[in-house]
């Protein structure tokens, strides 16, 4: 028996950075993010009774560029599938088959969508076996993912993604269709991954205000989105996700030890940006996760801006541009 499920990728405005102390990946904020629904994981399960225990292979296919997972990576994706197994109360082993659509050494993060469609896939899988899966509702399904990765319970939903204490569920804005572009200055692996991250930001002093400061930007980032996507609202978006991503990579330069992301090309594109805010009174939406690569969302009437950035930075850095922008580009 084959269960085969993809789940998209997120970028968080309001970020998820800090754990309450215990296990299950729960956060000290609140966080929303967008849905990017062309950067996928892929995942295939195969039941196989032949195997002692889970394996995990690499899954093959025209759309899908191949990825070789590390030891503690894999490791990690088969305790995720493991313990969805013990509380799902099924025994049976499984081949574990997965890839992106997108090249694992490219920059871009894939343990939302990877984690997100792990979980799709095993709860149809293990529904096989204890039919009272397939009652799980797609809040209660996006739950069990997040204990394997925080940031992936919110790739259940689209276009946007409230994370908050009592659960993850989708929410409406009148900007459902916005154009997402990210500027990829760094392809190598994370010297601290962004589960250390989430520990090491507590020592800095700065963490003590971090709940209040987040839970304040989501509250006034989401009336402004309410209120719709004038000029205005859009630059005062703009304003609060921009320091909320610097908030959220101060606490890493100011944690013992310090540690940061950051890269000459990200400043020089966070630089860029400022300039043309300062000059247009409009552009992007810009943001940053655990990361140097710079991410960007655009308005529908902001293509010929999104064309003009990537036109600027191409020469230096790759681009990577959702469907809808790729295509008007062939
Ligand atoms: C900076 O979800 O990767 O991307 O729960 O330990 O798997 P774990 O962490 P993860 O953290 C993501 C942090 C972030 C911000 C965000 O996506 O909200």
């Amino acid at each position: 028996m084959i269960f085969e499920a993809s789940a998209p990728s997120n970028i968080a405005l309001i970020k998820y950075m800090g754990k309450v102390d215990g296990a299950g990946n729960l956060p000290t904020n609140s966080s929303l993010s967008w849905t990017i629904e062309d950067l996928r994981s892929y995942v295939k399960l195969t039941h196989r009774s032949d195997l002692p225990k889970d394996e995990w292979a690499p899954l093959e296919g025209d759309h899908l560029a191949q990825i070789q997972l590390n030891e503690a990576s894999r490791e990690r994706f088969l305790n995720h599938f493991q313990s969805l197994k013990s509380e799902l109360g099924v025994q049976e082993n499984f081949l574990i088959q997965s890839a992106n659509n997108f090249p694992a050494d490219c920059g871009l993060a894939s343990s939302a969508s990877s984690f997100a469609a792990l979980t799709m896939a095993a709860v149809e899988a293990l529904g096989e076996f204890n039919p009272s899966c397939r009652d799980l509702s797609l809040g209660e399904r996006a739950e069990l993912s997040r204990k394997g990765s925080g940031s992936s319970c919110r790739s259940f939903f689209g276009p946007w993604s409230l994370w908050f204490k009592e659960g993850v569920r989708p929410i409406e804005f009148p900007m459902h269709q916005l154009l997402h572009q990210v500027i990829i200055v760094e392809t190598e692996k994370k010297a601290v991954s962004s589960s250390q991250a989430h520990q090491r930001v507590t020592t800095s002093p700065l963490f003590a205000g971090r709940t209040d400061r987040a839970e304040n930007r989501l509250a006034q980032l989401m009336n402004i989105f309410r209120e719709g996507d004038q000029l205005d609202h859009w630059r005062a978006a703009f304003e609060i996700v921009w320091a909320e991503f610097w908030d959220m990579h101060t606490l890493f330069e100011t944690s013992s030890p310090p540690f940061g992301y950051m890269l000459p090309g990200s400043v020089q594109i966070l630089r860029w940006m400022e300039n043309l805010w300062q000059s247009e009174n409009d552009g992007p939406l810009v943001t940053m996760d655990a990361g140097a690569n710079v991410h960007l969302l655009y308005r529908q009437d902001q293509k010929a801006l999104a064309h003009k950035i990537r036109g600027e930075f191409q020469k230096e850095f790759n681009i990577f541009q959702c469907n809808e922008l790729r295509e008007e580009t062939r």
